[in-house]
């Protein structure tokens, strides 16, 4: 099933548009202190209520034990629907405690981060982590609606609003060459409607082609997060926001790609977007957490790497180009 997209400002807390996203059922408010405080009054007002931890803690078995037994004794039914509001660590947790209880019940998001507007908040991929690694427990739970406000982002950090476009920048080069180049002209001054329509319109339309990421079409959301993800978890999860480990993933990936036109410009795009990485990391580590990333596949990792600007390929490399790509990461 593919989530119902609404965008704009003002929708989460418009009434009439939840009227019609819960359809008569009664919705329970999954959300966390601090997004609480900020909106949750006036996204699902009077609804029934259970607070997560704020961040990553949310994430754990032991949280979304205690959200199924507040949905229970509070009188969560087959005839609720989850909103889940806040960002991506609390709607991958309370989209699980949505995927479980009573063996699953409808859900829908708000999510609070750009990042979750734009990608985690999409996609149906909820988990919880174990002391083992992150996500390692989880459903595939598709939201019935993702309601994607603009005007809950104005609070947000600007390094969590780079963190964020990081995946608008990914899914341009990725899949669409015109919001690519709109993208770097309008830069300085974004309309984020659109930014977040474009981009959440595409990771619907890509999970929607392969929901359960069996057919190879939701791998190609992966670009630039090979070593992006490797550079994210060597800097200490928490030193590098996950958008800027992916733009310097964006960066090798490009870098492995090979040349075609305009892949010089964009390097010099990202070049400017890349925050400074912290000292002491280590190409030969790199590569060693690229070759234990989820995608790799027969001891070869897996690539996705780029034929031109919106035309993605998954390729294996050979370890000795992913070192070069890692050592010229960071020598940049
Ligand atoms: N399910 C997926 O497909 C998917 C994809 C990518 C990432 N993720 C997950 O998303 C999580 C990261 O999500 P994130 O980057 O959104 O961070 P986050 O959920 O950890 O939130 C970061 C911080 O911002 C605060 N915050 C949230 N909304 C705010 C607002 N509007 N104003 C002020 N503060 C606000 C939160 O309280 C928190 O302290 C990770 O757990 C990651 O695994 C999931
Ligand atoms: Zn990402």
């Amino acid at each position: 099933m593919i989530s119902k997209l609404v965008v704009g400002d003002g929708v989460a807390t418009d009434p009439k548009i939840w009227r019609s996203l819960t359809k008569g059922r009664r919705p329970f408010l999954l959300s966390e202190p601090l997004v609480f405080k900020l909106y949750g009054r006036k996204v699902a007002e009077g609804a029934p209520l259970h607070l997560f931890a704020t961040g990553e803690e949310a994430k754990s078995w032991a949280s979304v034990q205690k959200a199924v037994g507040a949905m229970l004794s509070k009188g969560a039914g087959r005839d609720s629907v989850v909103v889940a509001l806040g960002g991506g660590a609390l709607t991958d947790a309370a989209g699980f405690a949505a995927a479980i209880y009573l063996r699953g019940i409808p859900w829908i998001t708000v999510p609070t981060t750009l990042l979750g507007q734009l990608d985690s908040g999409i996609g149906g991929k909820t988990a919880v982590n174990l002391p083992e690694g992150k996500n390692l427990v989880g459903a595939f739970h598709q939201p019935e609606a993702v309601v994607c406000d603009p005007t809950l982002l104005r609070g947000l950090p600007e390094r969590e609003r780079l963190s964020g476009l990081a995946e608008a920048l990914k899914i341009a080069l990725t899949f669409d060459p015109p919001m690519w180049k709109r993208l770097r002209a309008e830069w300085m001054d974004l309309d984020l409607s659109w930014v977040i329509k474009k981009a959440a319109g595409w990771k619907l339309k890509i999970v929607g082609e392969d929901e359960r990421e069996l057919t190879g079409r939701r791998e190609l959301l992966n670009f630039g997060h090979t070593l992006g993800h490797a550079l994210e978890s060597a800097a200490g999860y928490g030193a590098l926001r996950h958008g800027e480990a992916v733009i310097w993933g964006l960066r090798a990936a490009l870098n492995l790609s090979g040349n075609f036109p305009g892949r010089d410009e964009a390097d010099r795009f990202l070049s400017k977007l890349a925050v400074p990485l912290p000292p002491g990391l280590s190409a030969k580590d790199l590569v060693e957490r690229t070759k234990r990333d989820k995608k790799a596949r027969g001891g070869k990792v897996r690539f996705v790497l780029l034929k031109g600007v919106g035309k993605p390929v998954v390729r294996p490399v050979a370890e000795k180009d992913i070192l070069r790509a890692a050592e010229a990461l960071l020598e940049n």
